[in-house]
């Protein structure tokens, strides 16, 4: 196993958080499965060992409350209390037979392909609304303006968020996204606030599927109330967590991928010309932002046993960062992949970008649409989209590629 030196373990160093693909690509080719001693955990980057882990959740669990329960301290455990019992019952942390039953019941409840791809037209009349209150040819940050508003709209009115608690709801859901996404933060305030947030949101859903129980409405909410299997029924509980997680789940990953792809486009022109030329590629031109700069770069699981892989020993009960941007950039598995190319025949489930496996994206459709209308929409409206300014920055974070901004003038 090859030591590197202390300063280049740091997943949060300018450098990793600036450039992860040079990051994790430099491990990709020196330490495949590398042990990271300042982070007490494995980093995976081989597209074939990231897509194993996640396809194994037989040896590789995503419960990563039963790891925090028995890894945290009680005070620590105690003072996130409300933010637990959330994660505790959502769909991402969970693993079989539970994961199956709450995955089969949230199909149920209307998060099909077929459904989502019924919010096409809302989706195109919230971005056309957003885009006619931009001014062209003065300088704007994308993702104030657009990126960051339309997946919060679309998310909460398929929920079926009423529109005048939509500030409410946008507050509780960064609040309590600060303890997943936000690193760098003193972690008492951290866990302050999104342990407020948590319960404020808790009590407000649970009184709207309340609501919901006497007044049916053509919502999420209501579906959530009414999904049923043989019998089988989603908790209250249940139906907080999971619609919170929702919330969480769909909005920066989506903004990631909105400006993180425009991004690309941009420093690549000549492949908006191919969309502009062919409106047909556009959803190729979508996996191609997924895969070359992915709004989640890297998720985690734990080893249940000790697995032996590639002469290395993750031992039971040791954590694992899958380094999905890593993945995506596997010269084994994409021809020269650091070239931004909407050209490539990619399959939907090649990159990892949206994982593979049981806990698979259930909002992938649904971010999919988000992309191509907004990509389309800007083409179609504007001639020339340049950067405003080289001066980017990214948040510091291990798990989430978010621009701090993306400033551009567009014509
Ligand atoms: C580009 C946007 C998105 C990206 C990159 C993304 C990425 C991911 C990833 C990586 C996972 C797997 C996490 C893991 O197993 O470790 C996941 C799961 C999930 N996502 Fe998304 N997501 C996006 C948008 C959405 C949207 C819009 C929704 C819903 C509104 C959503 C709902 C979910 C749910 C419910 C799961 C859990 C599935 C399960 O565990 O069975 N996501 N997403």
């Amino acid at each position: 196993m090859r030591q590197l030196a202390d300063e280049s373990e740091d997943l949060l160093s300018p450098e990793a958080v600036a450039d992860p693909h040079a990051y994790f690509g430099q491990l990709r080719s020196r330490d495949a499965i590398h042990w990271n001693p300042l982070w007490n955990g494995w980093i995976v980057t081989r597209h074939k060992d990231v897509t194993s882990i996640l396809l194994d959740h037989e040896r590789f669990s995503s419960d990563r409350m039963g790891y925090l329960d028995s890894h945290a301290s009680d005070e620590k455990k105690e003072s996130l209390k409300a933010l637990y019992s959330i994660i505790s019952l959502g769909l991402p942390f969970i693993d079989p037979p539970d994961h199956t039953r709450l995955r089969l019941l949230h199909q149920r409840a209307s998060f099909t392909p077929g459904q989502l791809a019924s919010w096409r037209p809302r989706v195109q009349a919230i971005v056309d609304d957003l885009l006619d209150s931009l001014e062209p040819e003065q300088p704007v940050d994308f993702i104030e303006a657009l990126s960051f508003p339309l997946p919060m709209l679309v998310t909460g009115e398929i929920i079926g968020f009423p529109a005048e608690d939509r500030d409410q709801v946008r507050h509780w859901t960064q609040e309590v996204a600060l303890s997943t996404f936000v690193a760098r933060m003193d972690a008492g305030e951290k866990r302050a606030r999104a342990e407020a947030a948590a319960k404020d949101f808790m009590e407000y859903t649970l009184s709207l599927i309340r609501a919901r129980r006497a007044e049916p409405r053509d919502d999420l909410l209501t579906a959530f109330v009414n999904a049923e299997h043989e019998g089988d029924l989603l908790s209250e509980e249940e139906i907080v967590s999971n619609i919170i997680l929702l919330m969480i789940a769909g909005h920066e990953t989506t903004s990631n991928l909105l400006a993180n792809g425009l991004l690309a486009f941009i420093r690549n022109p000549a492949q908006i010309d191919l969309v502009r030329r062919d409106g047909l590629m556009i959803g190729a031109a979508v996996e191609e932002c997924l895969r070359f700069d992915p709004p989640v770069k890297a998720t985690t699981r734990w080893a249940k046993i000790d697995v032996e892989m590639d002469g290395r020993t993750m031992k039971a009960e040791q954590k694992i960062l899958l380094a999905l941007a890593s993945a995506n950039r596997d010269p084994e598995q994409f021809p020269d992949p650091d070239r931004f190319d909407i050209t490539r025949r990619l399959t939907p489930q090649q990159h990892t970008s949206f994982v593979v496996g049981i806990h698979y994206c259930l909002g992938a459709p649904l971010a999919r649409i988000e992309a191509e209308v907004t990509y389309t929409s800007l083409f179609e409206r504007f001639s020339s989209i340049e950067l405003a300014s080289e001066d980017l920055e990214y948040k510091p974070s291990a798990i989430s590629r978010s621009l701090t901004a993306l400033p551009v003038v567009m014509s």
